[in-house]
């Protein structure tokens, strides 16, 4: 390559001769010409920074507040068309994998690509449910909390703590203890979430029992009260099991940018799965469904539904469940969950907030405001319905929510640690404060 030739301009020449894809750049400023080289529908933003008015500028940057347009890697684990409504992992379809995978096993996917042979299916169960026992001492963690502490505040506290209970976790490029460590996170992800549960209701904890499949236990460790063995419902069990197939990744939403960017620091997975699990707790994102259960209950009734539209429309509220940043149409998850819902409400008793869900699905999918911004309903819309009536507090829902993304949040971290284009994550900024200045002396400020 020529030396004097910056490598954005001599990489596109290269692929002008070439017939490769480019894109031709005219900086008005200083009618210099530029040819940039597009490689799978993207421009590369270092190539922007040749671009100079003069020696002492610094460069063309791109300026993308919120990441609206701006790729952060290369990924091949889950894929999204929000236009279509489109939603695999590794290649396979989500309606696929929630009518006939189990969570275990499609984590096992996410996280290595492929599904797995039974022996391999056997090894990973083994693995992760042998996993699932806490240190007594994350009990005592867990007893500083208040009653009524928010169990998305003990998960992050205790999910850092772990950290130090496994220091051998911070050699990150040793395959052997991602993968120890990738069991431990998935294995107590439900033991940490149960026991802030019964902490909050001040209640026994219930201890794993490892001949009970990952929900089937999850929900022992909830529910369990006097029986010698736990026994969950089938139907209740399976549906919790696909609920969490639907949440296990979702490409490069806020939580696994936390994880991808805290961890880009090259700290402990335990330190970065925090950092994610408190991206998750956000209303905007995991915290959502927690959201729509509060304004089902504030709207209270069908007969108040239109005036609720209403505010929304004129900006008081969020119809909280709908709309999402990469999906334009009907989340295909949320498709899924209604009709798991049907199958939960035969067990449990119909939830009387299904109908109000239901009328402000029917007029905001009819409703201009709506249609106009391609609102639909995401898939918080009616995860909270399902898990209240299984009998989970709301609190619970974003927990609910964070435990099986924990699959997708290891697979995104290693994912980021072994591309050897990635670096520790450090945007740039448009500075906009004042110049220098010299410091006044407290006396002299007016
Ligand atoms: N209710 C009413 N109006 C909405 C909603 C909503 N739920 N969502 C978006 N809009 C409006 C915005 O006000 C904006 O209108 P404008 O163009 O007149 O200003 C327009 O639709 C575009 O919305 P943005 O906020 O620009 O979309 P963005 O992609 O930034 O936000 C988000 C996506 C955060 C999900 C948003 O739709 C929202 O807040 N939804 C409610 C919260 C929610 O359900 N979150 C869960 C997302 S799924 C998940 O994380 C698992």
């Amino acid at each position: 390559m020529n030396p004097t030739k910056p490598a954005a301009q001599a990489s596109g020449e290269e692929a002008v001769r070439s017939g490769r894809d480019t894109l031709s750049i005219v900086d008005n400023r200083t009618g210099k010409k530029y040819e940039v080289l597009i490689t799978d529908g993207t421009i590369r933003a270092m190539d922007l920074r040749q671009i100079k008015v003069g020696e002492a500028d610094f460069g063309l940057m791109n300026y993308d507040p919120a990441f609206t347009n701006t790729a952060l890697c290369r990924s091949r684990i889950t894929y999204i068309d929000g236009d279509a409504g489109i939603l695999r992992y590794r290649g396979y379809p989500i309606e696929e994998l929630a009518e006939r995978s189990t969570y275990l096993e499609t984590a096992y996917l996410i996280l290595h690509g492929e599904l797995p042979v039974r022996a391999q299916l056997e090894e990973w169960t083994y693995h992760v449910t042998h996993h699932t026992f806490i240190h007594e001492s994350i009990k005592k963690f867990l007893e500083g909390f208040h009653y009524d502490a928010h169990p998305m505040g003990m998960m992050i506290s205790t999910i850092a703590a772990l950290s130090t209970f496994y220091p051998d976790a911070k050699h990150i490029f040793d395959a052997e203890s991602r993968r120890k460590q990738t069991w431990r996170l998935i294995g107590k992800m439900p033991t940490l979430a149960a026991f802030a549960y019964r902490h909050s209701l001040g209640m026994p904890y219930a201890y794993p029992h490892h001949d009970l499949s990952y929900t089937g236990n999850f929900l022992n460790m909830l529910f369990k009260t006097t029986e010698l063995k736990y026994r969950p419902n089938a139907t209740l069990e399976r549906a919790l099991d696909v609920l969490f197939i639907l949440h296990a990744d979702h490409e490069q939403n806020c939580s696994a940018n936390a994880m991808r960017n805290v961890g880009s620091s090259h700290v402990d997975p335990y330190s970065a799965a925090a950092a994610a699990t408190a991206a998750l707790y956000g209303p905007l994102h995991g915290g959502a469904n927690e959201q729509v259960l509060r304004m089902l209950m504030e709207i209270g009734s069908i007969e108040r539904v239109p005036e609720y539209i209403q505010r929304v429309k004129a900006g008081e509220r969020k119809l909280m469940g709908f709309g999402h940043r990469i999906y334009k149409n009907y989340d295909p998850r949320a498709r899924i969950i209604k009709r798991r819902a049907e199958e939960v409400f035969e067990v449990m008793g119909r939830n009387p907030l299904l109908d109000i869900a239901l009328e402000c699905e029917r007029i905001a999918l009819e409703d201009e405001y709506f249609v106009k911004r391609r609102l639909y309903p995401n898939v918080d819309f009616y995860t909270g319905l399902i898990y209240q009536s299984m009998g989970f507090p709301v609190t619970m829902f974003p927990v609910l929510f964070a435990i099986p993304r924990m699959a997708g949040w290891i697979a995104q971290w290693e994912e980021m640690l072994l591309d050897p284009e990635q670096k520790i994550a450090r945007p740039r900024q448009i500075y906009l404060g004042p110049d220098q200045r010299a410091y006044i002396p407290i006396e002299q400020r007016g």
